[in-house]
C-alpha cells in the first residue's frame, strides 16, 4: 500500500573544485551541505490515477499551483520545477498520484549553492514515494533521477546545466566529497578530512539565474570548440589542439583542461592531508574562472578579496559564476569573517519520517 503522506529532503551543494567541467565530460569534487529543500506530500483525491491532480504550495513564497502532469503548460519561476518534475516522472513511467505538496527550504536562491537541484531532487523523491513506485517495482535508480532532474532544468527551466548539482544532492554523504567523472558517470567518495581546517561560504550578494546569465553562452562556446576540433567532448581535447582554437574558445577550453587537472590534484591533496595545497588549487581555479572562463563580476571579486584579507588560504567562486557565493579555506586558528559561515559535508537526499 502506498503511504498517505511522505516527506523528502534534498540538500544543496558546495563544489570544492571542478567548475564548468560537468557538461564537458570532465571532473568535479562537490559535497552536499546541511541546507536544502523539504517537500511534504499528502495523498489527495482529485483527478484519477491516469490523470492525477497535483496541488503545490511554495510555503516560503506564499504561492500555489495546481496542474495535471503531462497536460500542464510550461510556467515560470518555481512552478517550472514542479510541473517539470511531475511531467518528466510521468514520461519515465513512474506511477503518479493526486497529491498536495508543501515545499520549504533554506538554501538561499541564486547564491550558487544549488537551490534548484535541491528543489528538483526533493520533488522527485516525494512524488515517487507518494506514487508508491517502490511498490510496483518501477523504482528509479539515483542516476536516472539525476538525469531526469537535469531534463527539468534544461527543458522546463531553460538552463542548459550539466548534472553536477543533482548528482551531488543525490549521492552526498557526511564528511565526504564526491569525485565525479562525467564521461564515465562514476561517483567516487573522497573523505573530506581537513585536520581542523574549515571551509566557509560568503555570499557575494550578486544574484544569478543560469537561464538568464552568460551560462548558456559558455556552454554553447564549449560545444562550438568541440565542433571545430571534431570531438564529442572537451575531455578528449589536448593542449596542442586547443591552442589553435579562435578566441575566446581557446580560453574556455584551456580553463576546462586545467580545471580537470586541478580536481585530480585536489583529491591527491586531500588524501595526503595537505590543506595548503588545496588552498592554492582553490586560488588557481578562481583565477582561471575569472581570466579564462570570464564568469566573474565585481561583487564576486570583492568577496574573494574579503576572504583572502581575512586570512583564507584559498578562495574561489562556486557554481556557475556571474554572482553567487565564495568558498574560502581557513586554517584552524583563523576566524571566519563576519557574514561568512562554515559549511560541512552532510547526507544526500533521503526520505524523512512524514
Ligand atoms: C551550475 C550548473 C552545474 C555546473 C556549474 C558550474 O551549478 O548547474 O551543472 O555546470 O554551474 O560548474
Amino acid at each position: 500500500m502506498p503511504a498517505e503522506r511522505v516527506a523528502a529532503f534534498a540538500p544543496g551543494r558546495v563544489n570544492l573544485i571542478g567548475e564548468h567541467t560537468d557538461y564537458n565530460g570532465g571532473l568535479a569534487l562537490p559535497f552536499a551541505i546541511a541546507e536544502g529543500v523539504t517537500v511534504r506530500a499528502y495523498a489527495q483525491e482529485g483527478g484519477s490515477r491516469s490523470r492525477p491532480t497535483i496541488e503545490a504550495h511554495a510555503s516560503d513564497l506564499g504561492e500555489r499551483d495546481e496542474f495535471v502532469p503531462g497536460d500542464a503548460a510550461a510556467a515560470g519561476g518555481w512552478r517550472a520545477f514542479v510541473r517539470g518534475a511531475a511531467a518528466e516522472l510521468a514520461r519515465a513511467g513512474a506511477p503518479l498520484r493526486g497529491a498536495r505538496l508543501e515545499i520549504s527550504g533554506n538554501v538561499p536562491r541564486g547564491a550558487g549553492l544549488s537551490s534548484s537541484a535541491a528543489l528538483e531532487v526533493a520533488l522527485c523523491l516525494a512524488l515517487i514515494a507518494i506514487g508508491g513506485a517502490q511498490d510496483d517495482g518501477a523504482a528509479l535508480e539515483r542516476m536516472d533521477i539525476a538525469r531526469l532532474c537535469a531534463r527539468v532544468e534544461n527543458d522546463w527551466v531553460g538552463a542548459h546545466t550539466g548534472m553536477l548539482d543533482q548528482i551531488a544532492s543525490l549521492y552526498g554523504a557526511p564528511a565526504t566529497a564526491l569525485c565525479i567523472d562525467f564521461a564515465a558517470l562514476t561517483v567516487d567518495p573522497v573523505p573530506l578530512a581537513l585536520g581542523g581546517w574549515r571551509l566557509a561560504i560568503l555570499d557575494s550578494g550578486d544574484r544569478h539565474t543560469h537561464a538568464g546569465s552568460g551560462y548558456n553562452e559558455r556552454r554553447a562556446e564549449c560545444a562550438r570548440a568541440c565542433e571545430l576540433l571534431g570531438i564529442d567532448s572537451l575531455r578528449d581535447a589536448d593542449a596542442e589542439s586547443i591552442a589553435r582554437l579562435p578566441e575566446p574558445l581557446r580560453l574556455r577550453a584551456e580553463h576546462v583542461l586545467g580545471e580537470n587537472e586541478r580536481v585530480l590534484a585536489a583529491v591527491a591533496a586531500l588524501s595526503a592531508g595537505e590543506p595548503e595545497t588545496l588552498g592554492r588549487l582553490l586560488d588557481a581555479s578562481h583565477a582561471s574562472l575569472r581570466d579564462l572562463y570570464e564568469v566573474s563580476t565585481p561583487a564576486v571579486e570583492a568577496a574573494v578579496e574579503r576572504l583572502r584579507r581575512a586570512g583564507a588560504s584559498g578562495a574561489r567562486m562556486v557554481g556557475g559564476g556571474f554572482g553567487g557565493s565564495i568558498l574560502g579555506l581557513f586554517a584552524g586558528d583563523v576566524p571566519i569573517p563576519a557574514g561568512g559561515y562554515e559549511v560541512r559535508a552532510g547526507p544526500g537526499a533521503h526520505l524523512l519520517a512524514a
